[in-house]
């Protein structure tokens, strides 16, 4: 579904990010680790193609798209929501924001509202909300755009540890009821082994992916199998990674 082929970036002529090559298949979910500044909102950036690569090629669904925006729904890590626009005016920003938004958007993006929980506040406004709730809006918004792959760059990252666990089976029933493809940034490993089918490491800026691991859990995910044997292990795995990477 995602094809990404040795893309890299520079700023100013530092590397930001060194040449990097990942595949995603329809309906997985991969998630993607490393330390600050090693480039993973960059290499979202570019998937994305709100930022062009010095060089390398981004395909989806076999389309080449480097470059090209408007392909892959993002959810930038710094999503904030509009605050004068309530959560269902929030859901349909993409629409506002490109093509004017139609009766059947406001139908469609009430209805996902619904389906996850945030029927009753269509109306509201984002400083009525939880923290959780505007997460949870930020991510609808994502949804909304209709695109089958989606980017989401630590968006759990401002939460408390008892709200993101809520958010964690939240975002599996949204993914289960959506099938979408998913790649997912986040400094969190217990969140990462928990959500994905598999997690990519990064090392230390300019950053490239150095190793990768499957999570082999069933789904749905439940909080047990969350300290089970395997997923102990995994995270054990994972961190050493990310250890040896920091000290190398
Ligand atoms: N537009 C830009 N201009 C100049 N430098 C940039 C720009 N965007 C990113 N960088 C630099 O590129 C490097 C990678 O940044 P990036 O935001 O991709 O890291 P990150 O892995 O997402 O970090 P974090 O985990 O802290 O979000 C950093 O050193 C950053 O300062
Ligand atoms: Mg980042």
């Amino acid at each position: 579904m995602l094809a990404v082929n040795g893309v890299s970036r520079a700023f100013d002529g530092a590397p930001a990010l060194a040449p990097t090559s990942l595949n995603v298949a329809a309906g997985e979910f991969v998630s993607l680790v490393g330390p600050s500044g090693c480039g993973k909102s960059t290499l979202f950036n570019v998937i994305s193609g709100l930022l062009e690569p010095d060089a390398g090629s981004v395909r989806i669904a076999g389309r080449d798209v480097t470059g090209r925006p408007g392909s892959v729904g993002y959810m930038l890590q710094k999503d904030l929501l509009a605050p004068w626009r309530t959560v269902l005016g929030n859901i349909v920003l993409g629409a506002a924001l490109t093509r004017g938004v139609t009766a059947a958007d406001r139908a469609a993006a009430a209805e996902l509202a619904e389906r996850h929980g945030l029927g009753g506040f269509l109306d509201h406004y984002p400083h009525a909300l939880s923290g959780g709730m505007r997460q949870r809006v930020a991510l609808m918004r994502t949804l909304a755009t209709g695109r089958d792959v989606l980017l989401l760059d630590e968006p759990f990252g401002a939460l408390d540890a008892q709200t993101r666990l809520g958010m964690h089976r939240w975002l599996q029933e949204v993914r289960a009821a959506s099938g979408s493809t998913v790649l997912f940034v986040t400094h969190d490993v217990d969140e990462a082994v928990f959500l994905s089918d598999r997690v990519l490491v990064m090392g230390p800026r300019p950053g490239a992916i150095v190793d990768e691991l499957a999570i082999d859990l069933p789904r749905p995910r439940t909080l047990e199998m969350a300290t089970s044997e395997a997923a102990v292990a995994a995270k054990r795995r994972i961190l050493s990674l990310l250890h040896a990477e920091a000290t190398t």
